[in-house]
């Protein structure tokens, strides 16, 4: 079913629900903030290697730390072995990496709620 919907007439399709755009709408909002904030050290797309951190397909509903082919610190798994990626867990790590995993090494910190929602929403729709 995948597929069918890359096709422009179930695109159009979506696009007459008003739901249906204004999400599509906030997913667009949230991959530039991805791109201009997270995509320097991490891809989303499933087959990009590693950059200087994990790979991010699919990491909504994931455990933290799997990513295969990825050298996580000895820090990150000390603050997150054994926890799943919910969009709560999601949120509190971009506000704060070094709370969750004190000495990791994402140095990144994000204050406005409205960008990490945004943000999160995206990562959800990246199978
Ligand atoms: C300066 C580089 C950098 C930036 C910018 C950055 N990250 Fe990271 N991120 C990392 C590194 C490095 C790790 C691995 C941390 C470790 O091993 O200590 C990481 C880990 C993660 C993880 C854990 C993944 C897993 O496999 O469990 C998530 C989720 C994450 N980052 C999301 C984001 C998001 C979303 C953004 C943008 C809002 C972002 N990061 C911005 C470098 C970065």
């Amino acid at each position: 079913m995948k597929t069918a919907w890359s096709t422009p007439a179930m695109l159009a399709a979506a696009l007459l629900f008003g739901a249906a755009a204004g999400s599509a709408k906030a997913q667009a909002a949230g991959e530039k903030l991805f791109k201009q904030q997270c995509a320097a050290c991490h891809a989303v797309a499933k087959d990009a290697p590693m950059g200087m951190g994990p790979n991010l397909a699919g990491i909504v509903g994931k455990d933290a730390g799997i990513m295969e082919g990825y050298r996580y610190s000895a820090e990150f798994k000390k603050g997150l072995d054994g926890q799943k990626w919910t969009p709560e867990l999601l949120d509190a790590w971009l506000a704060d990496p070094q709370n969750l995993a004190p000495g990791t090494y994402m140095m990144y910190k994000q204050n406005d709620a409205a960008v990490r929602k945004s943000i999160i929403e995206y990562l959800t729709s990246v199978k």
